[in-house]
């Protein structure tokens, strides 16, 4: 990746801390809040394509809710990796130590070779990135050619405002309109796009 200015990495480092923040005060609950996603989970997982023996990098896991999902599309000889830059979301997926390796850090600046991830599954990830590009283009760099992005949420964009209280944004990141053309200028073709109550799936290719 470009060596950011000085400013630039100081600001990112703010933005990081600040996310680390948000999500250290709701680690603890995480799961009780959320308990019956995981039937969700395993139906996108389904539609990336994930296959026996594959590698999957879980790009922001947080407490792992999709690590035993993903070890299971990917069998024994398969790798599944869960990603995240919060401590405290990581030691809950700790439980899930058995199913997957577990590393803290920035989604943005990973410790990984190029090319080396079948699946990138970020599952609300990409609204807490504070560079989407930057985080798109460092995803793109760790997925083989012909490697697909899953950007999913258990609930569609309106179903996800409206339970935060507030209204569906038109700069919303995640709509396709900004989503599509941000996807090609950082490695990736997409293939499809989702956006109902109940799931908000879009998957993209790497592009060779
Ligand atoms: C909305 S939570 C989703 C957690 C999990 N994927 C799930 O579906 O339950 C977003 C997660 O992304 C992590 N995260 C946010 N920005 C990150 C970054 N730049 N690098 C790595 N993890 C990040 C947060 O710490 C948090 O655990």
């Amino acid at each position: 990746m470009d060596i950011p200015h000085p400013g630039a990495r100081a600001a990112h480092a703010r933005e990081l801390a600040e996310t680390r923040a948000f999500f250290a005060r709701r680690a603890a609950d995480w799961d009780s809040k959320y308990p019956d996603d995981s039937p969700r989970y395993a139906a996108a997982i389904a539609d990336t394509g994930l296959t026996t023996g594959q590698f999957v990098l879980d790009a922001g896991c947080g407490t792992g809710r999709a690590l035993p999902l993903l070890r299971a599309a990917v069998g024994p000889t398969g790798t599944v990796l869960g990603v995240d830059l919060t401590p405290e979301m990581l030691d809950r997926a700790t439980a899930h130590r058995a199913e997957a390796f577990l590393v803290r850090a920035d989604c943005t600046r990973l410790p990984l070779p190029d090319a080396v991830a079948d699946l990138v599954f970020g599952a609300g990830l990409i609204s807490h990135l504070p560079d989407p590009t930057a985080g798109l283009r460092e995803l793109a760099r760790v997925t083989r050619p012909g490697g697909r992005l899953a950007l999913f949420h258990p609930l569609g964009r309106a179903a996800l405002a409206a339970r935060k209280g507030h209204p569906l944004t038109p700069d919303d990141l995640r709509a396709r309109a900004h989503l599509h053309p941000l996807l090609r200028t950082t490695g990736w073709t997409p293939l499809s796009y989702t956006d109902e109550p109940t799931r908000y799936l879009s998957l993209a290719t790497r592009t060779p």
